[in-house]
């Protein structure tokens, strides 16, 4: 018997990166998962590669910022697998080029980024409610980002948004059962982050910044979702956790 065997977990971008590794150590663990993701190749891929694995996985295409193809995404994966338990809002842009100030960055590039790492939060989440209310609760693990404690940059600010609607729906979802935690990662080697930060800079925060001296790997923030998600965390709402080799920060 796994701990998370009979429960469903609908995870927002889980073709790649973090979303694909949700999928697999939630699925270790006898979840079955939904890989929900707008590059709906991708996800089938992920989900098919997680299923010849053993686990039960499934890809819905699906735009967070859209709220009908999230309503359609969520009904999906009821009528799939019959609930929602689990939650992980993890789609997010995070490109450097939205690191810069804001009135460095076109409008439209601002709106796109609170669309994504904002809108979809909330889309996804309110679609969630009534799917997990019926299974007696559940939770909802958002993804913030350490850049919502130092960056005042529209990625910073989206990120902080995060933390804000994780005390948001923290609070409003309660009498439901369920709880709404966030992971606020440092830097993690995902493909698209190394592939968009230069190497010096990578460097530099593994060396210089954190107090643990090597790269963050998606399995660091794998197990921090897992536990959130788990019944040994079923005293903990409403709160952001920093997973970042200690980046230190101002007190
Ligand atoms: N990698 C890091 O160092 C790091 C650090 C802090 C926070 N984060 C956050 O973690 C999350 C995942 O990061 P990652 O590195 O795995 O990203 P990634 O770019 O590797 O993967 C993101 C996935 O989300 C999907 N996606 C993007 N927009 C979407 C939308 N509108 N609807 C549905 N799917 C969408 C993409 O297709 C992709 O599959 C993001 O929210 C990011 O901001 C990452």
């Amino acid at each position: 018997m796994s701990r998370f065997d009979g429960r469903v977990a609908f995870i927002t971008g889980g073709a790649m990166g973090f979303g694909r590794a949700f999928g697999e150590t939630l699925g270790r663990e006898g979840a079955a998962v939904v890989l929900v993701d707008r590059n709906g190749a991708a996800a089938k891929q992920a989900a098919a590669e997680l299923s010849a694995a053993g686990l039960h996985a499934a890809a819905v295409e699906c735009d967070v910022v859209d709220k009908d193809q999230v309503d359609h995404a969520v009904a999906e994966t009821v009528d799939l697998f019959g609930g929602i338990d689990i939650l992980i809002n993890n789609a997010g842009l995070h490109l450097t080029k939205y690191n810069r100030p804001f009135s460095h960055l076109p409008l439209s590039d601002i709106r796109a980024l609170f669309e994504v790492n904002m809108m979809g939060v909330i889309n996804c989440s309110l679609a969630s409610l009534e799917p997990m209310r019926a299974r007696g609760g559940g939770s909802i693990v958002n993804i913030s980002s350490m850049a919502s404690y130092s960056s005042a940059s529209p990625y910073g600010v989206s990120k902080l948004a995060v933390r804000g609607l994780t005390i948001a729906f923290a609070t409003e979802f309660a009498g439901a059962g369920i709880r709404c935690n966030a992971i606020a990662p440092g830097l993690i080697a995902t493909e698209s982050a190394m592939a968009d930060l230069p190497e010096g800079l990578v460097n530099s925060i593994v060396n210089d910044r954190q107090l643990v001296n090597r790269l963050g790997e998606v399995a660091d923030i794998a197990s921090m979702a897992v536990y959130l998600c788990s019944d040994d965390a079923s005293f903990i709402t409403g709160e952001t956790f920093k997973v970042s080799g200690g980046i230190p920060l101002w007190i």
